[in-house]
């Protein structure tokens, strides 16, 4: 049972969009709110619950978005806050709830906290120690104003605030507030991990074995005992509670999920990375939702987001319907990343890439209808479309056998199922129990290597 907000969010399932690749209102070719406003009704017809924004905040982009420049406004090219009323105000009146993203363990080095508040930011006269920033580099980069280092757990552009400044956390429950005061129902709360670290700074040691997640290269090679994961995260937890006490707070926590006991303490919800990265394997399921179950209903499920490759992608186009049926099967609440029901693959990667890391290739645009330009855009889309043509909703919509009517029917059903969910394999099938009812799915056998 969910702690804090209220229990209406068991079982939910909430859709992410990615705002510049959902619907683009007015022809620059970036999607914008007016456009997921204008495409509710896709989402109506689905049968989700909840809707979760990734940033729409002002953001010079180094990050796309989640190096956030200013917390209480729209950026230009997506909208403004009247618009976000609008938005709000229109997914209430179709029964959907509304979640953006909160993104607390950095800003955007343009933010101007940066500069007036540089206590709010934690800083050395020289690198004190071999942290590694998640996208590879020194975690320490030289301020050529004051020549002095701060840290940045991502990229350069994205200094990390020192949640320990009792002011920091004032200044964010401020954010959050505003928020709430907006009419938004909840947040998922990005980097987690990152938002305690070692209070006396000391170096990580040598990994002995590979963390149990996917991780870049150099930033692997390190465990991350001290850099990530402080005992003190109590105090930034609290603290966001306390501002938002009625909000659904989804975490994202990038860590095993037997660690996520002290998250949700305070939590809602997080998600269990493990599932996301599992190999479509009935073994390795069954355990990670087994672990994910231990946490009593707690754990967001998802087997996708735009950080990562699609799920059609990683798993094969054919395991796609398996997949969304294995999704649509567990308890808590469930994310689904805007694409996955009409079963969009990757797309390829900008040249040059909008995203340092990679990422490009998981955010293309939207689908909606066929065509070159897939119902996006009327103009030059930032990002080209992958496949229109092969697929989109309106092609897929009331279509007999299409992945789009198989969520929907899914999504349906999930509505009978309730309490626990027990997982276990034999040999390639994999048997979801959810009280009366058991799933059972056979996955593709098990690929050597
Ligand atoms: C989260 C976001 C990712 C971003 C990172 C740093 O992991 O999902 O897109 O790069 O945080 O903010």
């Amino acid at each position: 049972m969910l702690k804090h907000s209220s229990n209406t969010w068991d079982g939910a399932v909430v859709y992410q969009i990615y705002p510049r690749s959902f619907e683009d209102s007015d022809g620059d070719g970036i999607g914008d709110l007016a456009g997921i406003e204008s495409r509710l009704d896709h989402l109506v017809d689905l049968g989700v619950d909840a809707i979760w924004l990734s940033p729409i905040y002002p953001s010079p982009l180094a990050d796309m978005g989640y190096d956030v420049a200013d917390h209480c406004a729209v950026a230009p090219e997506l909208g403004d806050l009247d618009g976000f009323d609008r938005l709000v105000a229109s997914a209430h009146d179709r029964g959907l709830r509304l979640l953006l993203d909160f993104v607390p363990s950095h800003t955007s080095i343009e933010h101007r906290w940066f500069r007036e508040h540089p206590e709010y930011y934690v800083w050395a006269d020289e690198p004190p120690n071999n942290w590694v920033a998640a996208f590879g580099g020194p975690a320490w980069s030289r301020d050529e104003r004051t020549g002095r280092y701060y840290l940045h757990s991502f990229y350069p552009e994205q200094p990390d605030l020192d949640w320990r400044v009792p002011e920091v956390r004032d200044a964010m429950g401020d954010v959050l507030r505003f928020w709430v005061d907006r009419g938004v129902d909840g947040f998922r709360v990005d980097a987690l991990q990152q938002l305690m670290k070692d209070a006396d700074l000391r170096d990580d040691p040598m990994a002995t074995t590979p963390f149990v997640l996917p991780l870049g290269d150099e930033y692997g090679r390190l465990e991350h005992v001290h850099s990530e994961a402080g005992p003190e995260i109590r105090i930034a937890l609290e603290a966001i509670r306390e501002a938002a006490p009625d909000a659904f707070l989804v975490g994202e926590v990038y860590r095993p999920t037997r660690d996520l006991g002290p998250y949700l303490e305070h939590l809602d919800a997080a998600f269990a990375f493990e599932l996301l990265h599992a190999p479509f394997e009935a073994g390795r399921l069954a355990e990670v939702i087994t672990d994910g179950a231990a946490h009593g209903g707690q754990i967001a499920w998802a087997l996708s987001n735009h950080d990562f490759p699609r799920l059609a992608t990683r798993f094969g186009e054919g395991s796609a319907a398996l997949a969304a049926e294995l999704l649509m099967t567990l308890p808590g609440p469930v994310f689904l990343y805007q694409g996955d029901e009409i079963g969009m693959l990757d797309g390829g990667e900008a040249q040059p890439p909008f995203d340092r890391a990679g990422r490009d290739a998981h955010r293309h645009p939207m689908q909606c209808e066929p065509g070159p330009l897939g119902g996006f855009t009327t103009g030059e889309p930032w990002l080209d479309l992958t496949d229109p043509d092969l697929r989109s909703v309106s092609a897929q919509r009331g279509a007999e056998g299409s992945l789009l009517e198989l969520y929907r029917v899914l999504i349906a059903r999930r509505r009978e199922l309730s309490g626990p969910v027990e997982a276990d394999a034999d040999g390639a099938t994999l048997r979801l129990r959810r009280g009366q009812h058991t799933v059972s799915l056979g996955l593709p056998p098990a690929t050597p290597g």
